[in-house]
């Protein structure tokens, strides 16, 4: 931990009282101008820390920026965002940087975040729009023992996960739309892109990358997805904590990931199909422009989509974009 953090970390835990300069010198054993030079540059960072000749330093709130520190601070995961988390204020693509380190060898936990991101990547050549501190861009690096036909199942208990995150944060119900998107009212919040990376027969990375609209304001997306696309703020009137959105589901999601390795993710399997209240209706699904019509029987234990088409035979769909068709009788 570098001097820097300590510090912050050494305030924080005073929060709300006043802490002389000479005894965060004593304390963290540097010299009273190196206090106030970290100091400064904590304030640089966003930091709301007062200062008064003889009083010394009252800390009194932190940025909703994605700092490491404020990650890992109060976060419950054994591994996940503990082990290595890569904090960028800018790049292109969180996915891209993951893959870039699970190739180098990059511990399953490991996570990247972004503020921003110039390219960030959708399903099926989708850009991910990712303005400037008001989203979620990020991705977790996996490694699990599985055989790849069993990844698809990462999506859905991470799809749960965002889920849950959301409603505890800020209460709000949103659905699952099959495979990967998570509406509120109808509207796209988030999204999930996993990209996977196999070795054999046996995966050697996921890549589970997360976009959640949190702070955007309607008409900050660009017109052509303005009225398909939400937004925390949008929906509850209110800015929220991203530092707490990422740190609940991280924290979910290891829960969550533990379940599905041990073999005990029925239960979140069946939350997700109580979510995506798709089971038993008639859709259409574009899978880069090959269409199936017909009913959805289940989602089977490898998260693929079971579709009846009207010749009777049920196809196993990993992968599409899916319309409900609304029957007028
Ligand atoms: C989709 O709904 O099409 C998936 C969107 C996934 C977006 C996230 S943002 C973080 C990560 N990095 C990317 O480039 N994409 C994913």
């Amino acid at each position: 931990m570098s001097t820097k953090s300590q510090l912050l970390a050494y305030l924080k835990r005073q929060k709300g009282t006043w802490v002389s300069g000479e005894s965060v010198s004593t304390t963290m054993a540097i010299s009273r101008s190196a206090v106030w030079k970290h100091i400064r540059s904590l304030r640089e960072d966003g930091y709301m820390i007062k200062s008064s000749p003889k009083k010394g330093y009252l800390f009194l709130d932190a940025p909703d920026l994605l700092f490491v520190e404020e990650i890992q601070d109060e976060l419950e995961t054994s591994r996940f965002g503990k082990e290595k988390i890569v904090y960028l204020t800018e790049t292109d693509s969180t996915n891209t940087r993951a893959k870039e380190l699970a190739a180098g060898g990059a511990p399953e936990g490991t996570l990247v975040i972004a503020e921003k991101q110039t390219s960030g990547r959708g399903r099926r050549g989708r850009n991910w729009f990712s303005p400037t501190e008001m989203g979620i861009y990020a991705s977790l690096i996996l490694r699990p023992s599985i055989p790849p036909n069993e990844a698809p199942k990462i999506v859905l208990i991470t799809a749960v996960a965002v889920a849950d995150a959301l409603a505890k944060m800020s209460g709000l119900q949103a659905t699952i739309k099959w495979p990967n998107d998570i509406l509120v009212r109808e509207k796209k919040i988030a999204g999930i892109l996993t990209e996977i990376g196999t070795e054999m027969d046996l995966v050697n990375y996921v890549i589970v990358g997360l976009g959640i609209n949190v702070n955007t304001p309607h008409d900050c997306f660009p017109r052509e997805i303005r009225d398909e696309a939400t937004s925390v703020f949008i929906e509850t009137g209110e800015r929220v904590s991203r530092v707490n959105l990422i740190r609940d589901y991280l924290n979910l999601f290891e829960t969550y990931y533990g379940l599905f390795l041990g073999g005990k993710s029925e239960n979140l399997i069946e939350r997700w199909k109580k979510s995506a209240n798709i089971i038993g209706r008639r859709i259409m699904v574009d899978q880069s422009g090959r269409r199936y019509t017909g009913e959805v029987m289940d989602i089977d234990e490898d998260g693929a989509l079971l579709v009846k088409g009207s010749d009777g035979r049920t196809s196993r769909l990993f992968s599409g974009d899916i319309t409900t068709i609304h029957s007028s009788i």
